[in-house]
């Protein structure tokens, strides 16, 4: 029995959390959840968009499943995603991104996945207003920070039979910031002689991922440079409906989905609940589950190859109950 803390989260959240317990329950994995919420909904009743027994609970499961949680624009508000991963030093943002074969988009063979680095860069928080025109934020790469992702990225390629790992930087422009990262890459690199290390900066990456994305394996890049490269992936085999992910910390790991609240579609019963469902199943992989991870990659590819369970997202009419209970249909144990 894995005790492990879910937050629902807002907009689509309890929808997709929902879906993802009952076909996590259906693989057989004995998972006992502590429910905490936070966001938009508990800002209303309690004041605070996080309350106590959310850090509470993280730190006493160390691990949880999370959807996403809508983060207010403007001052006063910083992301509670942002907040968690800073606080809890879970510094590896990892994206699978992976063809499902029967959705309907322009390449079948993508299989790579991002290292996105989740405490540094643009995203530490140091903005200010420098006059009522003007304002600036703080680039800040460490090597500290910058070694353990790349070394995290070439890890995984190492164990995982992958012959390259890709760098992502703008190091020509900020020589020092992306400089350092690049740098760093290339020391690691020397650890693995049998890997190579690519070298793209991110516009041309850009370019490269939407022509002719299955050249690539292992992306591994700064925070910013991550989170736009992730939903491009993302939009590559079907948008963000279906890629999942986890943020790894050395005492912590909070499993969440790419895409955000999707306040346009919530409670609509209109989420694809594949992109959180798949995060479930990675999940039981880090949790050494993995035959029940697969059983549960399995189900989701042949839901959506039999195409009659699909939401609107993927072309098809299905509600996220309806796809939930094919998938569960489709779980072979
Ligand atoms: P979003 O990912 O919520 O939505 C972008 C588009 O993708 C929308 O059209 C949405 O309907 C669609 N979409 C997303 N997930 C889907 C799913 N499972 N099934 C079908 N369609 C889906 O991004 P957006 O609109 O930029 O952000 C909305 C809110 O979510 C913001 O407050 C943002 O800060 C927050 N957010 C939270 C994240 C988290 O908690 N980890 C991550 C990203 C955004
Ligand atoms: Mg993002």
């Amino acid at each position: 029995m894995y005790h492990i803390t879910l937050i629902p989260g807002d907009g689509i959240g309890p929808e997709v959390a929902e879906a993802t317990k009952a076909v996590i329950e259906a693989s057989g994995a004995k998972i006992q959840w502590e429910t905490v919420n936070a966001g938009l909904d508990v800002l209303e009743t309690t004041g605070t968009l996080v309350p106590d027994g959310v850090f509470d609970s993280l730190e006493k499961t160390r691990i949880a499943l999370k959807g996403p949680i809508t983060t207010p624009i403007g001052s006063g508000f910083r992301s509670i995603n942002v907040m968690l991963r800073k606080k809890y030093d879970l510094f590896s943002n990892t994206r699978p991104v992976k063809t499902i074969p029967g959705i309907d988009v322009p390449f079948q063979n993508v299989d790579l996945i991002i290292f996105r680095e989740n405490t540094e860069d643009l995203y530490i928080g140091e903005e200010r207003m420098l006059h009522d025109n003007a304002a600036e934020g703080i680039k800040r790469i460490t090597k500290e920070g910058s070694f353990r992702i790349i070394k995290a990225a070439f890890n995984y390629a190492n164990q995982n039979n992958k012959s390259k790992v890709t760098v992502v930087h703008k190091a020509n422009i900020m020589k020092l910031t992306d400089g350092l990262f690049l740098q760093c890459a290339r020391e690691v690199a020397k650890d693995y002689p049998h890997i190579q290390l690519q070298e793209v900066i991110v516009d041309n990456m850009c370019m490269q991922l939407v022509m002719n994305p299955s050249q690539f394996q292992v992306i591994v890049t700064t925070n910013l440079y991550g989170d736009i490269l992730s939903d491009l992936c993302a939009g590559l085999v079907g948008g963000l409906g279906i890629v999942p992910g986890a943020n790894i910390g050395e005492n912590m790991a909070i499993f969440e989905a790419v895409h955000g609240s999707a306040p346009d579609i919530a409670g609509k019963n209109l989420a694809n609940p594949i992109a959180m469902i798949l995060t479930g199943a990675m999940m039981l992989n880090y949790l050494g589950e993995s035959i029940k991870s697969r059983s549960i990659y399995q189900a989701v590819e042949a839901t959506v190859i039999q195409g009659k369970f699909i939401t609107k997202d993927l072309g098809g009419s299905a509600s996220t109950k309806d796809m939930t209970n094919a998938i569960i249909e489709n779980i072979q144990l």
